[in-house]
């Protein structure tokens, strides 16, 4: 999505600033831009259309230099992608980048045309640069100012300005989208993701929610939202996190799955207000028809159907939408029903995914309302071909088997499934959802704390030639991810079912060689559950049950429990994958196979 990077330094800052855009690029973007004060002490701009090489060729036409300056990729949200909507965004004497969306632009704009201001863009940024500049009319004074446009604007935001009277100095603030300070030798920058920044510095500090920030040469002054000076160390940026290296992990995929509450987070940055989404990420023409859909069709493969599925529960109980989930390479070949007012939506890791990508070229004709791309490669052909994206900000998922990629899909899927409760008039959701959200990264830190009990685990399972996984509601299909990612790696023969369906069939596979694995969480279905597991303890199956620490521990010899801590019902699918996921590679290390690049199988698979 939106990209910033700022500098201040005594040599040329044009190169840093293009080279951070250019590290940003993987983000996906439409439009590109930067802001430089030049030698006069005047703002230059320069602003293009598409990828950051059509900024480079505008500004290989008309070359600025300086030594104050400011840069954007932008991802529509107010306004088309044109140039006129590009970033930076001017006002008298200043200019201003910013990532997120302000959801009181428009009295804000209101009052601002009352003043007489006028509008060069359709976005919700000018309306700062135009607040900004009229309190520094006022004031005289650019902290002053910039603290007063702070406390007026409400939403999701990062923000980066400089002014021509101060042409040495960068301000800046966060507030639900991340922006970090990098610290030069005799210079600093300001960047939306340290990964902008890595050619000139591996020392940041953090801003934290409501921080904003004066930064010069070699000064750097910030204050928490309540105004009081802010002390925010300066941390050095730990290089295996979104690497294409392992760093200090033996594979991949655990590198991954440690990866997830950072995935998270930056999934979530600038897509959640106080108690509500934030809706205009996904776009204005989508923001206003989300409250027109009626139906709901979801198509991917593997994991990312897995991820559908468990949003099917979401979406029906929390958006009473009625919603169909169905594997990409069945959905291309049947004649399909489209019910008026249906929303397509296709999920893939990569967006190039053959079978998914051929079903949404063929439901193109079918009339569907729209299609929405879940998708974590921002300039995938998926995403492209979409009419409406989310992207997942999982980074690249090198291990072939899919862990961040998976559950940063479901949270862009609860995320969405908010959003359609608070416009389909199912409020009662939405707080509860953004709340759980919120603290989601937390929570999955702690369940990874788990992996020396599943460690132990692993080892009396390795000589399994079978296994089976059982949950029920929307914990059913997490345990079919389980049983995926278990013969995935392990090359372990592993079925899941929905634990009713144990007597229809299964059950007659069940003795003392076949362990089964239960997804066993605090909810209305537990009681239910307990009385399958009854079924297999009684026919000598060995169980383990990943269950809520609420539940008191079996005394059986033949049952391990691991315990997790209590959490929201929404978010429950997301923490259970995780042992599962810890499960299954310690399996595989245990078992000695190629953890990364499991035989026969491929990490996109781009043929049918
Ligand atoms: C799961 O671990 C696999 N990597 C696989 O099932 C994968 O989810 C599937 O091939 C779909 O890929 P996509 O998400 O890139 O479309």
């Amino acid at each position: 999505m939106c990209g910033i990077v700022g500098a201040t330094a005594q040599r040329d800052i044009t190169p840093i600033l293009l080279e951070g855009l250019r590290r940003l690029e993987y983000r996906g973007y439409d439009s590109a831009g930067v802001a430089i004060i030049d030698s006069a002490g005047g703002i230059q701009r320069v602003r293009a259309v598409g990828k950051v090489v059509e900024l480079e060729n505008a500004l290989q036409a008309t070359p600025v230099s300086g030594h104050l300056g400011i840069a954007h990729t932008r991802w529509a949200t107010h306004g088309k992608p044109a140039e006129h909507n590009a970033h930076p965004h001017l006002s008298n004497g200043l200019a201003i980048v910013h990532n997120g969306i302000i959801e009181n632009h428009a009295p804000l704009r209101k009052q601002l045309q009352d003043l007489g201001y006028s509008f060069t863009s359709e976005t919700d940024t000018e309306v700062v640069a135009h607040l900004l500049a009229h309190h520094f009319a006022e004031t005289g004074d650019m902290l002053s100012a910039f603290r007063n446009t702070l406390g007026e604007i409400h939403g999701a935001y990062a923000l980066a300005v400089v002014h021509e009277s101060e042409p040495g100095t960068l301000y800046c603030s966060r507030m639900g989208s991340p922006l970090v300070i990098g610290e030069g030798s005799g210079e600093h920058y300001l960047a939306s993701d340290p990964l902008a920044l890595l050619q000139v510095t591996d020392r940041f500090r953090y801003l934290e929610e409501g921080d904003y920030a004066r930064v010069t040469l070699d000064t750097c002054d910030i204050w928490d939202h309540a105004g009081n000076t802010a002390d925010r160390p300066v941390v050095r940026y730990e290089h295996a996190a979104h690497s294409l290296d392992k760093g200090e992990y033996r594979h991949f995929m655990l590198k991954e799955i440690f990866e997830q509450p950072q995935a998270i987070s930056d999934t979530l940055a600038g897509t959640l207000g106080d108690d509500h989404v934030l809706t205009a990420i996904l776009g204005p023409e989508a923001e206003t028809r989300l409250a027109d859909i009626a139906n709901i069709h979801i198509v991917a493969c593997g994991t990312s159907y897995h991820a559908g599925l468990v949003a099917r529960y979401w979406i029906e109980e929390q958006a009473g939408i009625p919603c169909q989930v169905e594997v990409a390479s069945e959905y291309r070949y049947r004649s399909v029903v489209v019910p008026a007012n249906t929303l397509l939506i296709t999920i893939s890791q990569s967006g190039e995914t053959a079978d998914t990508l051929a079903a949404l070229r063929y439901a193109k004709d079918q009339g569907y309302l729209a299609t929405l791309a879940i998708c974590n490669v921002a300039g995938s052909s998926l995403v492209r071909e979409a009419d409406w994206r989310l992207l997942t900000h999982a980074g690249p998922e090198i291990g072939v088997a899919s862990t961040k990629a998976f559950t940063t899909q479901l949270v862009s899927l609860l995320w969405l499934t908010t959003a359609l409760a608070q416009t389909h008039g199912r409020s009662q959701f939405v707080a509860r959802n953004v709340n759980a959200l919120r603290t989601l990264p937390a929570l999955v830190e702690q369940v990874l704390g788990l992996e020396p009990a599943i460690v132990a685990l692993a080892e009396q399972f390795a000589n399994k030639h079978h296994a089976l996984f059982l949950g029920r509601g929307p914990h059913y299909p997490i345990a079919m991810e389980g049983a995926l990612k278990l013969k995935e790696i392990s090359y372990i023969h592993a079925e899941a079912y929905a634990a009713g369906e144990l007597k229809h069939g299964p059950l007659a596979l069940v003795d003392e060689d076949m362990p089964v694995v239960s997804v066993a969480p605090s909810d209305s279905l537990l009681e239910k559950l307990k009385s399958n597991l009854e079924e297999v303890r009684a026919r000598g199956g060995q169980l383990i049950n990943f269950a809520c620490e609420t539940i008191e521990q079996s005394t059986d010899p033949e049952v391990r429990d691991v315990s997790l801590p209590w959490v929201e019902d929404c978010v429950s699918p997301i923490i259970y994958t995780l042992p599962l996921q810890l499960l299954s590679y310690h399996v595989a290390l245990v078992k000695g196979t190629d953890v990364d690049k499991p035989r026969n199988l491929a990490k996109s698979v781009t043929v049918e």
